[in-house]
């Protein structure tokens, strides 16, 4: 199966890369990152070109990581910088990936270095907006990417599969749009009343029983999602001045065709700075995230078969509109490339 090549995708989060070389799959490329003696991320791939041996099971030697097999030597760049046998050539070298940090992320270009523009890599603005605290979290996924985005992309979903999350008494109207805009694809969710739920009390003491939700999931290709979600006693259309506002990123990176990287960061604009409601967020979003979405994309896939959703005739309900822009996207995307 192809993949968008030609395009930044998260590779880990910074924090998350420390002293130790780490072997990571991206589009089916195996990779190691480590860090330089600058502190500098490196990606290269991660098979060494003699006997195809794992570097990332070899040692750091300043900005060289050495093959653990016979001892080669290779830079950031990819070269090799040290050959115990003899003399190091030209011929002897790595792929080296484009990798940048950026919002605590570190994106890795995986197409032609050449048309790797740090400009493009996107901006996750809330990141770096000094009224939120974040959570961040990793989650494998035994799905394919289209399926995650497909999940992300229709929250109707969260009443029936995330008790915490929802409230299943809830009987108030949710109203759905889904548009494109620019390059991005959203759905919306407008509740003008709707329960408290316990994630919702959790941050905000003086929440009344019924509040108002304003819920926004902003895809842009290959596979990065932004949501917003405000809370408020009454509905606001600028979400920016909602009382309670929990932003949050899903950045995917496909592993291989049937398995995903999930990273997943949560911000809180209320009770910053406090460790509990940061453990409780955490063991929130991950039980929806680990204990309920990703079974059922692997559940779903298993189910598949190795067949494509379309020649399946899937049935399409109003809400599918974002998730099958999005995979029109992505289809363009992948025939221009081809092309
Ligand atoms: S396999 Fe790496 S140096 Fe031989
Ligand atoms: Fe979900």
């Amino acid at each position: 199966m192809p993949f968008i090549r030609e395009s930044w995708y998260p590779a880990g989060w910074s924090a998350a890369l420390g002293a130790e070389p780490v072997a990571r799959t991206f589009l089916g490329d195996e990779v190691v990152l480590y860090r330089a003696e600058n502190g500098d991320p490196v990606a290269l791939a991660n098979t060494c070109p003699h006997r195809f041996a794992a570097l990332a099971k070899g040692k750091l030697h300043g900005d060289a990581i050495a093959c653990p097999y016979h001892g080669l030597r290779f830079g950031p760049d990819g070269r090799c910088v040290h050959n115990p046998h003899g003399p190091a050539t030209g011929a002897m070298r790595v792929r080296s990936y484009p990798l940048v940090e950026r919002h605590g992320m570190m994106w890795i270009w995986m197409g032609d270095a050449a048309h790797a523009d740090p400009a493009g890599i996107p901006v996750l603005s809330a990141r770096e907006d000094a009224r939120f605290d974040w959570v961040d979290g990793y989650l494998y996924v035994e799905g394919n990417y289209q399926l995650v985005i497909d999940n992300l992309l229709d929250l109707t979903h969260v009443e029936f599969l995330h008790p915490f999350l929802a409230d299943p008494t809830d009987t108030f109207p949710t109203e759905v749009t889904c548009f494109e805009q620019g390059d991005e694809v959203v759905s919306r969710y407008t509740r003008p009343q709707c329960n408290r739920t316990q994630l919702v009390a959790g941050l905000w003491d003086e929440a009344p029983e019924v509040i108002s939700l304003m819920s926004e999931m902003r895809w842009s290709a290959p596979a990065n999602l932004i949501q917003r979600n405000g809370f408020d006693v009454a509905l606001h259309t600028d979400m920016d001045n909602t009382h309670a506002q929990v932003p949050l990123c899903h950045l995917l990176t496909p592993e291989t065709e049937l398995t995903t990287h999930y990273f997943w960061a949560g911000g809180r604009n209320l009770k910053r700075g406090d460790e509990q409601i940061a453990q409780g967020f955490r063991f929130g979003v991950e039980g929806a995230f680990k204990g309920e979405d990703e079974p059922m994309i692997a559940d779903i896939q298993q189910r598949m078969r190795g067949r494509d959703l379309f020649e399946m005739k899937p049935l399409l309900l109003p809400i599918d509109k974002s998730a099958v822009l999005a995979r029109r996207r992505v289809s363009d995307l992948l025939k221009r490339e081809a092309g």
